[in-house]
Parts: C-alpha cells; sequence; structure tokens
C-alpha cells in the first residue's frame, strides 16, 4: 500500500442514518429515509460504496428510531467491504451531537461526516484525496441551489474563504447551500462541545463549523460542480431518481414474452415478467415483479414483487410488494411497500381510500 493509500485508510466515515424524514411522510412512518430506493437501490448504499470507492473502510454509522431496519439493511457492512459499528443516537438531536456521541469510535482520527440521505453524483475520491493531502482543519463542500433558506448557508470572501454560516437563513447572504459532505480533523470535537442548540433544538454542524471559523482555524470549501441533492422530499427523490436512471445500461434478465417491446434503457431483472406490455427506458424492474397490458414509462424503478396490470406508470417510484390494476395512468408519484391501488366499483361513483396518516392524493376529478 503507498503511504497515502495509507494514510486515506486511517480515516474514519461517520455515516448519519437516523433523523425522522418528516418531509417524506407517511414513507418514513414505517422505513428509515435513507432506505427509500433509487433506481431499486437504497439511497444510503450509494452513499457507503462511494465511501469504499475513497479507500476507508472503518464506518460508524449513527441511528435512531429506524436502527433495526438500517442494520438489517447494512449488516456489518462486509457486502461494501466495510467494517461498521452502530452508533445509537437516542433522539435527533443535530448533526453536531452525532459527532459528540462517535467520540470515543472517531478517536483522534480524521474523518468524513457523510449524511445518509444526501445523494452525490461522482462520488468523494478526490474531495478524500485532497483533504488527505492539504488537511486543512475542516472542509466543507457547497454548492449553488436556488432557495438557499431550506439549508446551511456559507458567505465567502473574494478570495474564496468561508468567512460565515448560516443555518436555514431567512435572507441568505449567497446561493451557496452546505452539501451533507464534511471533512473534520479531530479539532471539530472541541467545537461541537463548545456549542449550544439551535431554535429548532439541535446541535447543528454549522454552529461547530462556524465555533472553528470564528477561532481562526483553516477551514476550506469546495464548490461542487456535480450532481448533489438531500433525498428529503418526494420531489427531490423523483428527481434523483431520474439522474440514476439517465445512466442506466440496458438489460434484460428476465421474461419478455413476445407481445411486449422493451426500449432503449431498460433493466428487467431476472425473475421479472413483461407480459404484451410496453416498457420505455430510462426504467428499472425489479426481481419477482410482473408488468401485464401495462406501460411502464421513462424515469420509472418498479422494485421487487411487484404488479402493475391494466395500467400506466411513468415518472414514479414504486416500492416492493405493491399491486397497481386498472387505475389509467400514474405519473410523478412515490408508491410505498405493500400498497394496493385498484379500480373502484363503478356505483356509486366515489373515490375509495384507505390512507396512511400524512398520506398526499390528488384525485382527477
Ligand atoms: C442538514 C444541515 C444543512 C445542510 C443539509 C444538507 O440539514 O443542517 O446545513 O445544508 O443537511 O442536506 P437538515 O437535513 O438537518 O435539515
Amino acid at each position: 500500500m503507498s503511504a497515502f493509500a495509507a494514510m486515506v485508510k486511517q480515516m474514519k466515515a461517520l455515516v448519519l442514518s437516523g433523523g425522522a424524514g418528516t418531509r417524506l411522510r407517511p414513507i418514513t412512518h414505517t422505513s428509515a429515509k435513507q432506505l427509500v430506493p433509487v433506481a431499486n437501490k437504497a439511497v444510503l448504499f450509494y452513499g457507503l460504496e462511494s465511501i469504499a470507492a475513497a479507500g476507508i473502510t472503518e464506518v460508524g454509522v449513527v441511528v435512531g428510531d429506524t436502527a433495526e431496519e438500517i442494520r438489517e439493511a447494512v449488516g456489518d457492512g462486509s457486502k461494501f467491504g466495510l467494517e461498521i459499528t452502530y452508533i445509537p443516537q437516542e433522539r435527533p438531536l443535530g448533526l453536531a451531537h452525532a459527532v459528540l456521541i462517535a467520540r470515543d469510535y472517531l478517536g483522534d482520527d480524521d474523518f468524513v461526516m457523510y449524511l445518509g440521505d444526501n445523494f452525490i453524483v461522482g462520488g468523494i475520491t478526490d474531495l478524500v484525496e485532497e483533504f488527505t493531502r492539504t488537511r486543512p482543519d475542516a472542509q466543507i463542500l457547497l454548492t449553488r441551489v436556488s432557495d438557499p433558506r431550506a439549508f446551511g448557508v456559507a458567505e465567502l470572501d473574494p478570495s474564496g474563504q468561508v468567512i460565515g454560516l448560516e443555518e436555514k437563513p431567512e435572507r441568505p447572504k449567497s446561493d451557496l447551500a452546505l452539501v451533507g459532505v464534511y471533512l473534520f480533523t479531530p479539532v471539530i470535537h472541541e467545537a461541537v462541545r463548545a456549542i449550544r442548540p439551535s431554535w429548532r433544538g439541535e446541535l447543528e454542524i454549522t454552529h461547530a463549523i462556524q465555533h472553528l471559523i470564528d477561532a481562526r482555524a483553516d477551514v476550506r470549501s469546495t464548490v461542487i460542480k456535480g450532481y448533489w441533492k438531500d433525498t428529503g422530499n418526494v420531489g427531490d427523490m423523483l428527481e434523483v431518481n431520474r439522474t440514476v436512471l439517465e445512466g442506466l445500461d440496458r438489460r434484460i434478465d428476465g421474461e419478455v414474452d413476445a407481445g411486449s417491446e422493451t426500449i432503449g434503457r431498460v433493466v428487467v431483472e431476472a425473475g421479472a415478467r413483461i407480459v404484451n406490455s410496453r416498457i420505455v427506458g430510462p426504467a428499472v424492474i425489479g426481481s419477482g415483479t410482473e408488468v401485464r397490458d401495462s406501460y411502464v414509462g421513462p424515469f420509472t424503478s418498479i422494485a421487487e414483487h411487484c404488479r402493475i396490470t391494466d395500467s400506466e406508470v411513468e415518472f414514479s417510484i414504486v416500492l416492493r410488494d405493491s399491486s397497481i390494476d386498472g387505475v389509467g395512468r400514474i405519473e410523478n408519484s412515490l408508491i410505498g411497500r405493500h400498497v394496493r391501488v385498484t379500480t373502484a366499483p363503478s356505483v356509486p361513483s366515489a373515490h375509495r381510500l384507505v390512507l396512511g396518516d400524512h398520506s398526499k392524493v390528488q384525485i382527477h376529478p
């Protein structure tokens, strides 16, 4: 191993996989937001793969109420080439609180903190290498966004030095949002101990980094040009799904009958069946799923063991074990697990709904 690779190997990662996921309700009533699939793979898995690709092997995963589900999906990390240690956080008390409770695990190692619901195209390998080579006290990632009020926002001086950070400001001083990947040396531990909870009752990592800036620490920033999304809401989720599907390679491992057509970048997993249907890519159909007498349009991910019959689905994500039967066209939708979407009897002419708390339905009159 080169000396450089050895340095990266010594770095740890802290992956945050707690939080309530309020903006993704009702999906997150029963499932962790980090496990919602994009192109049929959990958002969190893309992050773990990027960490492994950067040469880091030791990963602390901070978990909350959905700990059991995250553990079941991720296991000991060996399938990613990682050694995972779970760090329970009793309540979502903030990103800096996660660092606080991971103190013993992190020891005196440098680490990359990665928010498990963030999606970054292009990985973090170059960043980790740059950080290891230049080793500032902390390094943050920024990206330009149209509405910075939903994020942490950085103010830079003309030379590009970070001079101030604000969490979800009403009047943002720039359009540069903090991306959910941060690189830290152990000086951050002192900073997370020094700050107080914000108005939302959380220990904000943004405040801890501001504390470093105030103490004249070397805090650098990189403005990423590549694609980034916080998959906190349904619109962003569908958008990330679209982006990932754009890069799909066609692969038909399942069964497609003579009456069906698959056009362009379509993945039909082994064990899936397409009967008398038309699939227009980019789209992915999970194993054990049957699409019959239906149309699946671009930017759609149908997970495992679903049934789509006499229907059209486009620009949507359907999670596993769900069925859509005879309902015409569905677009722009996120459908959870074990969901049944069917037609109503012709009389009385009424919608019949059994919807969980915080569901959202838009009905065509
Ligand atoms: C957190 C950070 C924020 C950052 C965002 C990125 O926000 O506090 O500074 O811009 O992640 O996803 P939260 O998801 O806790 O609202």
